[in-house]
């Protein structure tokens, strides 16, 4: 079973995630507002965002997930709220696929809603990834997080949309995966999604379904290689 509680084990994956999180962390200085992703990958930056804390950076965070949060406390990282701080400067996170027009997939930990929520909050938006999950065609299943109540419902909708729909299922409870919103996962399978776009309005429609993990507004994304860490910065406007 994968530990998404720390960092990877794999070691040349672990080194490209950790060397992504370090470059991307040198985008935080004094005074920022901070959203912190969820997963192995953020957990790199989390670390150094308190190594840099520790060394007198004045920053706030905030969380996307009790991984995050617990995180951010184990490493003595001032925490706020969303409440609190509904703008924030930028936001760091991990991701399970992304294209080249930086068209992302994310939810491999459940806590795609909470970071789609800040990504919408973050005036820039800064993903962190070794390079096997950069594709020329995204065909990760996609997660969507619904109302358990809804469920069957919104595995009909994904049916009709072609999808293959599959309740994500908890590793170390009986059951399923309960997200940290109390609702259920399903993944969903569309093979290679040819217009994410399309999908993300498509699936955004589902009622029933809360949030699912497509993100289009993607500003930045740091990819670490065996050759070094390479940074894809979004043209244009963002979505
Ligand atoms: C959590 C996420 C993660 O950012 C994504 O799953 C990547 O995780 P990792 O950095 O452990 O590979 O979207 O919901």
């Amino acid at each position: 079973m994968k530990d998404r509680s720390s960092h990877d084990t794999s070691s040349d994956k672990s080194r490209e995630k950790e060397a992504s999180a370090l470059s991307a962390v040198t985008l935080i200085a004094d005074g920022m507002i901070v959203g912190i992703g969820t997963g192995s990958t953020a957990a790199y930056a989390i670390a150094e965002l308190g190594r840099l804390v520790a060394g007198g950076l004045d920053i706030l965070c905030v969380p996307t997930s009790y991984q995050s949060e617990m995180l951010a406390a184990q490493q003595k990282i001032p925490i706020t709220t969303l409440s609190e701080h509904p703008k924030l400067d930028i936001v760091l996170d991990g991701a399970d696929q992304i294209d080249r027009n930086l068209v992302a997939i994310k939810g491999g930990g459940a806590a795609h809603t909470r970071e789609k929520v800040i990504a919408h909050a973050a005036s820039k938006v800064v993903l962190m990834v070794d390079h096997e999950k950069v594709v020329p065609g995204l065909d990760h299943e996609v997660p969507i997080e619904v109302l358990p109540y809804a469920r069957t419902l919104v595995e009909r909708g994904v049916r009709a949309l072609g999808g293959i729909p599959e309740l994500r299922m908890a590793a170390r409870k009986d059951g399923p995966v309960v997200t940290d919103n109390g609702n259920f996962v399903i993944d969903a399978d569309f093979g290679t999604i040819d217009d994410p776009a399309r999908l993300s309005d498509e699936l955004s429609a589902l009622v029933g379904a809360i949030e699912h993990g497509i993100f289009l507004n993607v500003d930045e994304v740091h990819i670490g290689t065996s050759d070094g860490v390479k940074v894809l910065k979004r043209q244009g406007l963002r979505k």
